[in-house]
């Protein structure tokens, strides 16, 4: 029988020391390594795999190219973000914190891929089949045909599933799954990464998706999300950006399509419902006779949102003026503003600068620090901007404003909600067509100043 190892693992990324230390040394996060004690089990004896099954190695060019099938799920938001549906065999993995909807979410899945005549087993090691009935009365799914199990045990649920030969499985939540096989308490990265890593072999060989919830937590030596990250095929992220009842359903990883797309819902008394307008969404509320909001055409993957950036600024009473910028990177901030000092001679270097963008989205794309200097310029001047203008450029330090990718979605989307004027780089081509927009070309940010406040 194999030795048994303790090691360290880190609950934050799954990372592996051999001694106690209060940083993990490869994602940085502290007090998050926690002892396993391991004992590596042979291959042929692991959870889920198959007996006598061997692999055998075949030329590429006897390699059939065939498209994958996909299983669309019928709520198009969530189809849209797995790149047109889910693939049989696949593992998708939907990480959140705990209470944001994770459950009520799988649930409407399941549900509908039942109605589309999938054979659907949902396993819930955290709520009782009663407590899963009652949430099954409020969505607006029949949720009839979904078999339910309540089942902690991995080598149980691997067991009625060989029985019960579903296409889809749901596993509520990865983390309160344990197997036999390890000596570790259930949720440890260890635990979780073999539990996944069986249940991966499972949906190879039966063709069948399997969704795992990982929720997201800080305490008790539970692993999170990430550290499954690279077992799973599709990564998905619930957010909820405005702490209110909107919520953001993030793809960071998709084997079979496009990441970094993202679906918006809104969870109501009954269930979760897309949201189809997110620009409307980030818009709402808009004070449009306030000096220091400015609207940027915005990319999330591959879907244009509008989103309002505000900027406040203040005389600086210290002698290091603040900064404060809430999902726009500060440094960022920091180097636009020395660019509108030095290059459209706004003075900047005594000033207390916050930043807001509106609806709790982040703007990592530079295209977003045209409207942030705008934003902020108009604060300064305390002059309010054009409420029907869209901002979309790129700001170099030479203060020249820079084109950006996929204008004309950004273009149409101002369009279709009613702007009539973008401001964008002197550069910039247009690719003939119509364009729903006025242009505004502007060669660099002091010509920008010209522009706006004459
Ligand atoms: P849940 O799906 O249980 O969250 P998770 O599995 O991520 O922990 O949802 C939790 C919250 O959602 C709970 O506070 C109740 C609320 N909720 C609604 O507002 N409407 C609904 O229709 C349902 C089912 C839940
Ligand atoms: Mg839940």
């Amino acid at each position: 029988m194999p030795k048994v190892r303790t090691i360290y693992l880190c609950t934050e990324c799954g990372g592996e020391t051999h001694r106690w230390e209060g940083q993990c040394p490869h994602c940085k996060e502290w007090n998050t390594l926690v002892e396993e004690r391991v004992r590596p089990a042979p291959p042929a004896q692991r959870v889920g795999a198959e007996r006598g099954a061997e692999s055998r190695a075949v030329s590429l060019a006897d390699v059939e190219g065939v498209e994958r099938p996909r299983w669309q799920i019928g709520l198009a938001e969530l189809d849209f973000i797995l790149g047109g549906g889910v693939v049989p065999g696949s593992l998708v993995l939907l990480g959140g914190e705990p209470g944001i909807g994770k459950s009520t979410l799988l649930l409407q899945v399941s549900a509908r891929m039942a109605a589309a005549g999938h054979r659907v087993l949902y396993v819930s090691g955290e709520e009782s089949a009663y407590q899963v009935k009652l949430r099954a009365q409020r969505v607006p799914e029949p949720c009839d045909d979904v078999l339910m199990l309540a089942e902690t045990s991995a080598e149980v649920v691997i067991d009625r599933v060989e029985a019960l030969e579903p296409n889809v499985l749901v596993i509520d939540s990865i983390q309160t799954l344990y197997t036999e096989r390890l000596d570790s308490a259930p949720g440890s990265v260890s635990q979780v990464r073999e539990v996944a890593a069986a249940l991966q072999r499972v949906a190879k060989r039966r063709d069948m998706v399997a969704f795992l919830v990982g929720h997201v937590t800080k305490e008790g030596g539970i692993a999170g999300p990430k550290t499954l990250e690279h077992i799973v095929d599709v990564v998905l992220y619930f957010e909820s950006p405005t702490g209110l009842d909107h919520r953001i359903v993030r793809g960071t990883k998709n084997r079979f399509g496009a990441a970094d797309e993202i679906a918006l819902f809104r969870m109501g008394a009954a269930g979760l419902e897309p949201v189809d307008n997110p620009s409307a969404l980030f818009l709402q509320g808009r004070q449009e006779r306030a000096s220091g909001s400015a609207v940027v055409a915005a990319l999330e993957g591959t879907r244009p949102v509008l989103v309002e950036v505000q900027a406040l600024v203040n005389k600086s009473v210290y002698g290091s003026p603040q900064r404060v910028s809430t999902g726009f990177d500060s440094r960022r901030l920091a180097l636009l503003l020395a660019v509108l000092e030095r290059r459209a001679r706004l003075r900047t270097s005594d000033l207390d600068v916050f930043l807001n963008v509106v609806g709790g989205l982040r703007l990592s794309e530079p295209a977003a620090d045209l409207a942030v200097v705008a934003a902020v310029a108009s604060a300064i001047r305390d002059v309010v901007l054009d409420a029907e203008a869209v901002f979309v450029g790129e700001v170099g330090l030479g203060g020249e404003v820079r084109p950006v990718r996929q204008l004309d979605r950004r273009l149409s989307e101002a369009g279709r909600l009613g702007f009539r004027r973008a401001y964008l780089a002197a550069t910039t081509e247009i690719s003939g067509k119509s364009v729903p927009v006025a242009l505004q070309k502007v060669s660099d940010v002091r010509r920008l100043i010209d522009v706006l406040f004459g």
